[in-house]
């Protein structure tokens, strides 16, 4: 763990950087896009409005926050500055920014050895299968990752700060997430 940290300080070069929160021997590792203003101030993962809907889905899981180890697909907050204020305000990774992370990412899942992979949008997807794909065409389906000669189950879900957008989203949301507590019972975490 500590070598992840000192390689993501690494990768991070001079940013500020949110690594992981949770537990290493977790059976389930969450893995979200990039962390946002809070997360950088607080040094930890999903704790803005992401992190309320997070939490909110989390407990339809029936299981603990504390229990699962979350991260992040891009460790530094990619932004750039609003004309109007001066102010950073958040953008979407590049494809450098998520390739540059993506061996950190892999490392992770190497030390956790999750039973499971649930992937939060589009951007730590795109990061593992290392092809152009699409939540929308995606999430609630269990597939398998092969990753350093071992299989994983990976779950793609909507991520959490789509429904705050996108109301519809919300039911559909609903479904992928009693499909996972299945799944999760199934595998017995
Ligand atoms: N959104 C993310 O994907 N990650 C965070 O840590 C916060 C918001």
């Amino acid at each position: 763990m500590e070598k992840l940290f000192e390689r993501c300080t690494e990768l991070s070069d001079g940013e500020e950087f949110v690594f992981s929160d949770g537990r290493t021997d977790s059976g389930i590792m969450l893995i979200g896009e990039a962390p946002g203003e809070n997360e950088v101030k607080l040094k930890k993962p999903f704790v803005g409005k992401a992190g309320k809907n997070l939490d909110e889905f989390i407990s339809i899981l029936g299981i603990e926050r504390e229990d699962i180890y979350i991260t992040n697909a891009v460790k530094i907050r990619p932004h750039k500055l609003s004309l109007k204020t001066g102010k950073r305000i958040n953008r979407s990774p590049s494809k450098a920014e998520v390739d540059r992370f993506r061996e950190l990412v892999v490392e992770e899942i190497k030390m956790v050895t999750p039973k499971i992979i649930v992937t939060l949008g589009n951007t730590p997807l795109k990061q593992l299968l290392q092809r152009e794909v699409r939540i929308g065409d995606m999430h609630g389906t269990l597939m398998e990752l092969e990753l350093g000669g071992r299989i994983y189950s990976l779950f793609p879900l909507y991520h959490p700060a789509s429904i705050i957008y996108n109301r519809d989203l919300r039911q559909i949301y609903i479904d992928d997430l009693a499909r996972l507590r299945e799944i999760i019972h199934r595998l017995g975490i």
